[in-house]
């Protein structure tokens, strides 16, 4: 039987601390096969909806956003960490699993009334990918879907982004 998505990644325990199960994606994004099957499925659900950019949450899900934005033919929009982005931005600060974070993103990434599709590796707290959403509505754009490779459920991202309205979207837990 051909290898799922799931199959390609592997769990790494104590990183970056004691006591997190780190799913590592490299292995993932390394095979060919396994790259191409996870953008593909990724983008299933938005098969014949409107998607004006596709926007990437630093850093994996650059990797992952910019492949899918080759696949659909848009534009790709960073949401970087703070203090890497080089023009006028704007910032969110989130709550991590572990840690305290800033994100940005550049004031003119987003054109108000485009259907952004945000997405990442993972969903754990959804503290990123919230702030994601928040940048991205604050500079007009409506957030199409958001899409991750892995949902960790017990950690209460998805609900918190439902909450928000958000549609969801995950390969596997
Ligand atoms: C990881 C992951 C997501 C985020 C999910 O990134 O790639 O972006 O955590 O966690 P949350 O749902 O609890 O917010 P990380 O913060 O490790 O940053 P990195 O990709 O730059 O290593
Ligand atoms: N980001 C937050 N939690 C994570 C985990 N368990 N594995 C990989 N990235 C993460």
């Amino acid at each position: 039987m051909s290898r799922s998505v799931r199959d390609y990644i592997r769990t790494i325990p104590d990183f970056p601390h004691e006591g997190i199960l780190f799913r590592d994606v490299t292995t993932l994004f390394a095979d060919a096969r396994g790259m191409r099957i996870c953008v593909d499925q990724l983008l299933d659900p938005y098969a014949g909806t409107r998607i004006d950019r596709v926007a990437g949450l630093e850093a994996r899900g650059f990797i992952l956003g910019g492949a899918i934005a080759h696949q659909l033919g848009t534009g790709f929009v960073p949401i970087r960490k703070k203090g890497k982005l080089p023009g006028p931005r704007i910032e969110e600060a989130y709550v991590l699993e572990y840690g305290e974070a800033v994100m940005e993103v550049h004031e003119d990434a987003v054109e108000p009334g485009q259907r952004i599709l945000l997405v990442d590796d993972l969903l754990a707290t959804g503290g990123t990918a919230e702030a994601g959403i928040k940048l991205i509505e604050r500079l007009g754009g409506e957030v199409a879907g958001c899409a991750f490779v892995i949902d960790l459920p017990e950690l209460g991202g998805r609900k918190r982004l439902e909450a928000l309205g958000m549609d969801v979207h995950a390969l596997t837990s």
